[in-house]
């Protein structure tokens, strides 16, 4: 035995290995729209160039020396802001708020913060890496299977078993892998049974926690809303504590600035946690998000063209879905709410290829679609469910509307051989 029990037995990331095998069928010419990754293509969605050009500005100023351990003050003030005027919530720059780098290192700190080896940690499937935290803390999964009917989003009643001794909840919303978002009564329901399993808690026993993951928040699309834990019930604001940043919203994943706020014990122990991990936001990039998220105006023009493409290319690709289905495909697509995913069904299981392998399980569906369509999904296994799941997440960041809409006709041409 070379290496410790824990990383013998984590899990790599399923998305990465689909996308070594479309590099190598990239690498032999062939042309795949990769809908896998979680991430924009920067050609296509630059970063806000107000955001860049502080960026630049900063080095020139050599911001280059250690930010202190929980973010810059003048950042921790631009997020205590940004939270009030766009969602009425109140976090004191002082203390309520860290920076990290990126928003990886605040889920992580989180679950070291509240959750003991053996803990139990109840969490939706799909979502997104809750099972790879849950590994690497040695905590229990309590893995909640939602159902196409609620949006793949977890309802009170299917969490309500499993919560009594729970150390966290973990929720996000709008939801990686799906694309969809909590209601108001469906969240105001959950919220309601943390404030009942915390109440019945004894006193001095660790109280449940929610972690509420908020990062696609400013992605919503038309008249779908987003809702917060503490916005809905004020007395939640005990226990929860949220994971956001500007990764996604401005399409900023290699710049490595997130934010996190939550009760200030929680995050005095987090920044402990990430002091420790080295996992600060670089201190140029904290100066440049400090004045860019002051910068209302160019954040509302940058977040106004983004949500726009997004929106386009996410409704291309549900549209093309939707008229496959009237056309007696057996598809379907989950209308796109928020984030830069959208949830799409193929189900072909038992079906037999031309050179006569037979479908089995999602990963067999999707590695046909990638050689014969020529288009990558990310089967829902990759988030926790079972591989006889039909469902799977389509990622739009780094493809034009364009290119989208030319993969439909591939997508039918390739279904319409299956036997
Ligand atoms: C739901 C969710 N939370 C957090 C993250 C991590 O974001 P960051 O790049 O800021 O670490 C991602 C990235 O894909 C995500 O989908």
């Amino acid at each position: 035995m070379s290496v410790s029990v824990l990383a013998q037995n984590l899990r790599g990331s399923e998305i990465i290995k689909i996308a070594g095998e479309i590099n190598e069928l990239k690498r032999r010419g062939e042309n795949i729209a990769n809908l896998t990754i979680g991430d924009f293509d920067s050609n296509i969605y630059p970063i806000p160039t107000a955001l860049k050009q502080g960026i630049i500005e900063a080095y020139n100023d050599n911001q280059t020396n250690y930010p202190p351990a929980d973010g810059l003050l003048s950042l921790r003030e631009s997020v205590s802001k940004f939270l009030k005027d766009g969602y009425n919530l109140d976090y004191a720059a002082s203390n309520e708020i860290l920076i990290s780098g990126g928003s990886r290192p605040l889920i992580y700190s989180i679950y070291m913060a509240v959750v003991n080896p053996g803990e139990k940690v109840v969490f939706p499937t799909p979502s997104w890496n809750n099972n790879h935290y849950c590994d690497l803390l040695s905590a229990e999964s309590v893995m909640i299977e939602t159902r196409p009917e609620n949006n793949f989003m977890p309802t009170a009643d299917e969490i309500r078993p499993h919560i009594k001794g729970a150390a966290l909840l973990a929720l996000c919303s709008p939801l990686n892998p799906t694309g969809t978002m909590f209601g108001k009564k469906d969240l105001e329901e959950i919220c309601d049974l943390v404030i009942e399993e915390n109440k019945n808690r004894a006193a001095g026993e660790k109280p449940l926690y929610l972690l509420y993951d908020q990062i696609y928040s400013q992605l919503t699309f038309g008249e779908h809303k987003h809702f917060d834990p503490v916005t809905l019930r004020p007395e939640l604001k005990d226990y929860t504590i949220f994971v956001d940043g500007g990764s996604k919203c401005f399409a900023a994943t290699g710049v490595r600035v997130g934010w996190g706020f939550g009760p200030a014990h929680v995050i005095d122990n987090m920044k402990a946690i990430v002091g420790h991990m080295g996992a600060w936001a670089p201190k140029a990039e904290q100066f440049a998000m400090a004045k860019f998220l002051q910068d209302e105006s160019s954040v509302d023009t940058y977040l106004t063209e983004l949500k726009g493409n997004v929106q386009a290319s996410l409704n291309s690709l549900y549209q093309g879905f939707q008229q496959l289905k009237a056309e007696g495909f057996s598809v379907d697509s989950i209308e796109p709410m928020g984030a830069i995913y959208l949830t799409v069904k193929v189900d072909y299981f038992g079906k037999t290829t031309p050179d006569g392998k037979v479908l089995e399980t999602a990963t067999d569906i999707n590695f046909y679609l990638i050689k014969n369509a020529g288009i990558a999904f990310v089967p829902f296994s990759a988030f926790g469910t079972g591989e006889d799941v039909a469902w799977f997440r389509a990622s739009v960041g780094t493809i034009t509307d364009a290119d989208i809409r030319q993969t439909i006709p591939r997508i039918k041409e390739a279904l319409s051989k299956l036997k």
